[in-house]
């Protein structure tokens, strides 16, 4: 059967995954590659609308594991309408966060416990795992920083946490990529915009080199 691929961005917060893979996309397309960018939570309107939920400043009083199982669902939503039949007709999908997110964010930073957070996403992916993931490393601090200076960003209710909280997510990363050590390229996001855009597309055009994957 035709399949395209599945690439995930990750990383903390400010660390530029957004911007990166909007150029990302836009480049690739240009190089006539079919293309489809998207991010979670959301992608599609149902999940827009978890994602409201979700990160609403006003939603102080949020269980974690709601938190957790809001996120599943969402991206339950997303693969099935959006991701997989992109999949099915040979698509590159770009995906700005997945699994990952979850499982650094609730299963970690939250103490929730990886991997419970890993079995309800399972619940929710059916072994759908990416493909590829580029993780941005970028030193929380400096990622709190930058969201903090960036007045045109949304802030939202996960942005709020604190510096301590942010480490923990890095942390949490960290333990996912020991585990899943072949699917990850790591990209220094510290690096000016324009570098970390290069080697991320290098990392892509290497990958769809390995495997097969052509813009004809
Ligand atoms: P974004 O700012 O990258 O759009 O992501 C929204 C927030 O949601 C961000 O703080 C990371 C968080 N998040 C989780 O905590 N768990 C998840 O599974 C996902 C996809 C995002």
């Amino acid at each position: 059967m035709k399949r395209g691929l599945f690439i995930t961005m990750e990383g903390p917060e400010g660390a530029g995954k957004t911007t990166i893979v909007h150029m990302l996309a836009k480049e690739l397309a240009q190089d006539g590659y079919q293309v489809l960018l998207t991010r979670e939570p959301g992608g599609i309107p149902i999940a827009e609308k978890i994602r409201e939920v979700i990160l609403d400043k006003d939603h102080t009083e949020m269980d974690s594991r709601t938190e957790a199982l809001l996120y599943a669902a969402a991206r339950r939503q997303h693969l099935v309408q959006k991701v997989i039949p992109a999949l099915k007709e040979g698509t590159i999908v770009l995906c700005d966060r997945f699994v990952d997110s979850s499982l650094a964010y609730q299963g970690y930073a939250r103490g929730l416990d990886m991997e419970e957070i890993y079995q309800i996403n399972e619940f929710a992916i059916n072994g759908l795992m990416p493909d590829r993931t580029l993780y941005f490393d970028i030193d929380p601090a400096e990622g709190l920083k930058r969201i903090r200076a960036n007045g045109e960003r949304e802030v939202n209710r996960l942005d709020l946490e604190e510096l301590q909280f942010h480490e923990k997510v890095k942390e949490g990363y960290d333990l996912i990529m020991e585990r899943w050590k072949e699917r990850f390229t790591v990209i220094d996001a510290g690096q000016p915009i324009e570098k970390v855009f290069e080697q991320s597309k290098q990392a892509l055009v290497e990958f769809f080199a390995e495997k097969r994957v052509n813009n004809k």
